[in-house]
């Protein structure tokens, strides 16, 4: 395989136990990154790296909770000492709750920015500090489309999302005079259980691939939900050297359902 500036990095990949930070991790580990794995589901945690490192490839699991900004801090000098400098970090963890703003509680409001928001921040603060005197890495925070779209049911949601996109351009901009890059991808619906988890019943998929209008939701031009796997690639893209010059961009990946907004 060909190197495009993945291979030997130390790559963290935080929500790498399930879905779109799963894939992730398998896909740097795929191009030969010393992958730590980063989730604070233990179990699931385990089952990933074991499923990486079965595979001849370089995976090692931190199990942390991102909202507890210590705590990020001590397991990424944990990441450096065993693993040496960071050179790339994907940012993935994340939550969803749906419901319409009205009936949203305090709490729900205040979860999903503490992951979605506060967690990536802690996460990116933590190691861009190690990055910046090395003058060397690339960040990439996965955010959403219903950062930039308006969804019903998701209000709390997509402004967790918008914050965080908006953080990450600005990381990046305070970064650029550093050498190191800092983008963004934004999946729509991607089939893991996140997505699975809004879906009332067994009609979840063909309404969402379709649209529903009585949600103002226009659904995905290409016909299908995203993959994990499309996901990855693109998040595999902006972390590599094929994007060396590209920074503070927003890739969305989902199939044409926010119309390239
Ligand atoms: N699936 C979609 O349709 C979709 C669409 C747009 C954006 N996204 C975003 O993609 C990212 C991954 O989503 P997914 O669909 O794979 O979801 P998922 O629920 O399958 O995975 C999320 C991961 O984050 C981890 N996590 C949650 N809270 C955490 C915390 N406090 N500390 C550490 N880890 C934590 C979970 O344990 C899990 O492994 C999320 O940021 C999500 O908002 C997903």
């Amino acid at each position: 395989m060909d190197d495009i500036g993945i291979m030997g990095k130390v790559a963290v990949v935080t929500g790498a136990a399930h879905g779109i930070g799963a894939a992730i991790a398998f896909a740097f580990a795929e191009r030969g990154a010393r992958v730590a794995a980063l989730d604070c589901d233990r179990d699931a945690l385990r089952s990933t790296v074991e499923s990486i490192v079965d595979k001849g490839q370089q995976a090692t699991g931190y199990p942390v909770d991102v909202r507890d900004s210590a705590t990020v801090d001590q397991v990424v000098d944990e990441v450096e000492r065993d693993l040496g400098p960071i050179g790339i970090l994907a940012n993935v963890a994340g939550v969803l709750r749906t419901g319409p703003i009205l009936d949203l509680t305090d709490e729900d409001f205040a979860a999903m920015f503490a992951v979605n928001t506060y967690g990536t921040f802690y996460v990116c603060r933590s190691v861009a500090r190690r990055m910046r005197p090395r003058r060397h890495g690339a960040i990439v925070v996965v955010g959403s489309n219903a950062g930039s779209v308006p969804r019903m049911h998701m209000g709390a949601y997509g402004a967790s999302k918008a914050a965080t996109s908006s953080f990450a351009k600005s990381l990046g901009l305070e970064l650029a005079g550093s050498g190191i890059r800092c983008n963004v991808v934004s999946p729509g619906s991607t089939d893991t259980d996140m997505l699975r988890g809004m879906w009332a019943n067994g009609s979840g998929e063909r309404r969402t691939i379709l649209g529903t209008p009585e949600h103002f939701r226009v659904g995905i031009p290409l016909g299908k939900l995203g993959t994990p796997s499309d996901v990855a690639e693109a998040v595999v893209f902006l972390a590599s050297e094929l994007a060396g010059h590209i920074t503070m961009h927003d890739l969305c990946v989902d199939g044409g359902a926010a119309l390239g907004a």
